[in-house]
Parts: C-alpha cells; structure tokens; sequence
C-alpha cells in the first residue's frame, strides 16, 4: 500500500494529475492480500461489471476512486483509495477497505483497468501495475504528430537514448474517444497484448508493468522524451541531426534488446 501511494504522490509532483486526473490500480499477491485481511469489511455489495473476466476471479486490486484526487491520497489512503475483490466468474467487484468505508467507487476506468489486468495476466502472470495519467508534453505532442503508433515510438526512441532500451516494443496511439467507457476499455485492451505504453489522443496515456517502479519509470521516460521532443519543436530551429535507424539497431546487442521491426525503416 506505501508503494501505491508513493507511486501516485509522485505522480502528482510531476503534474500528471490535475483534480482527478488519472487513475492507478494494482493486482496484489496472495501474501499481500492475507497481511491486509485484518482490515477488511465484511459484506460488501457485489456490483456488477459490463465485462465478465475469468482469470480475475478471486483477485484483488488496489484502485484509485473515481473523482479522487491524487494529491490528497498521501493523506487520506482510505478515503481516495479501496482494495477491491472479484467474484468468482469474473464479472462483479466489491469494495473490501477503503474508498470512504465502501460509500465512493473505484475509478470510472475500472472496466479499461480490469480488461487490460486480464490480457496482461494470461500473458504474462508478472505484470500487476496499471497506471493512466495526463502527462502534459505526451498529451501535447498528440496535437503535432499523426496519431499513429510508428509515428510516436520513432520520435520518442529518437530523441532520448534510453527509451529504444526502455521500451523497445515501442508504444501505441489510439484516437480520441470518451473515457470512461467499454469501447474505449476494449479498444485499448486490444493493444495491450502487445504494447505496455497506450497514448489516448487529447488525453493521457496508460502504462504496465510488473511493479510499480518499472511502471511509473516508463510513464517518467515517455513523458520526458515528449518534454524534450516539444522543447526541440519551441526552439523553431531545423534539426541537423537525430539518431539514424542504424544506429537505434546498434543498441540491442549490448543492451539485450530486440527492437520492433514494424517501425525501424
Ligand atoms: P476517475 O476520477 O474516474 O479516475 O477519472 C479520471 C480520469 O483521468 C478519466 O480518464
Ligand atoms: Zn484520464
């Protein structure tokens, strides 16, 4: 629960979550889950999901709460955060701590969370963090270059070194739809087997990964490579020189990486 609220309080300092901006949840392990059993509330409603996901039956995850905002979950965890725990066939939540003593509701992109958990799981049983936030260089450069994934991995890998290293699969784009709901949850989960890094056009981006360092250190590389990418367009000066394509390929060897051929030219 500290990593949590680490994770998300760091967000907030780099600006990533206006008001209630952005949202967060994380799958716990079985030892987790029996060390916060204590604290749990008993007989919580089952509320139904409009997704049914039957390798989360019996899960548990940390979740922000809808509306909450990010700088007030340092201070009050079990107001803007619950732990919520799925039913047996994998299409209803209850709140078991938490979120106002049960009263709020986890994020309203529950269903965009949970379906993405499934896919990520059956993938790979390692990956547990989910995070979505509205990193402000990222959302910006959705307004300069073609909301394309090729597009956005060629000109984020290119102007920071480390980001082929970071994320060599690249990330992918999708275009601007209405939060919140399962078209956009659906959407998204159909690029997830693949990508760790999703941009929402207009919106932010959601990252994943297998904790909540490897999970937010991606959000922080994306973010920065967009920051310096904008910085480079401000300047309004030609560019004289980037990394080639060859020379992103040099990187795998040493750095035991194998980049996405789909967008090496
Ligand atoms: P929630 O407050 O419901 O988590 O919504 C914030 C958000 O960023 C929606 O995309
Ligand atoms: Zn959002």
């Amino acid at each position: 629960m500290s990593g949590f609220i680490r994770l998300c309080n760091d967000g907030w300092t780099q600006g990533w979550h206006e008001r209630n901006g952005g949202n967060a949840t994380y799958r716990m392990k079985p030892e987790e889950v029996d060390s916060c059993r204590p604290f749990f509330i008993e007989g919580g409603d089952w509320i139904a999901l409009d997704v049914e996901m039957e390798n989360l039956a019996g899960e548990y995850f940390i979740t922000t709460g809808t509306g909450k905002h990010f700088n007030n979950v340092i201070l009050e965890p079990e107001i803007s955060l619950g732990i919520t725990e799925i039913n047996e066939k994998g299409n209803a939540y209850r709140i078991v701590w938490g979120l106002n003593n049960g009263k709020d509701r986890p994020t309203s992109e529950f269903p965009t969370h949970l379906l993405n958990h499934s896919i990520k799981k059956a993938a790979n049983p390692e990956y547990r963090m989910i995070y979505h936030a509205h990193p402000i260089h990222l959302i910006a450069l959705t307004f300069v270059l073609p909301l394309e994934s090729k597009a956005f991995t060629k000109a984020l890998w290119k102007t920071m070194t480390e980001c082929p290293i970071i994320f060599p699969h690249g990330i992918a784009v999708l275009p601007w739809m209405v939060p919140g709901g399962v078209e956009i949850a659906k959407a998204t989960s159909a690029l997830v087997g693949e990508f760790d890094a999703v941009v929402w056009a207009h919106h932010g981006i959601f990252c994943m990964g297998t904790n909540f360092d490897t999970t937010f250190g991606l959000m922080h590389t994306i973010e920065k490579s967009a920051a310096i990418y904008m910085d480079i367009l401000h300047t309004g000066k030609p560019i004289l020189q980037t990394i080639s394509d060859e020379q992103l390929l040099q990187l795998e060897e040493p750095y035991n990486v194998k980049l996405n051929r789909d967008f090496i030219d």
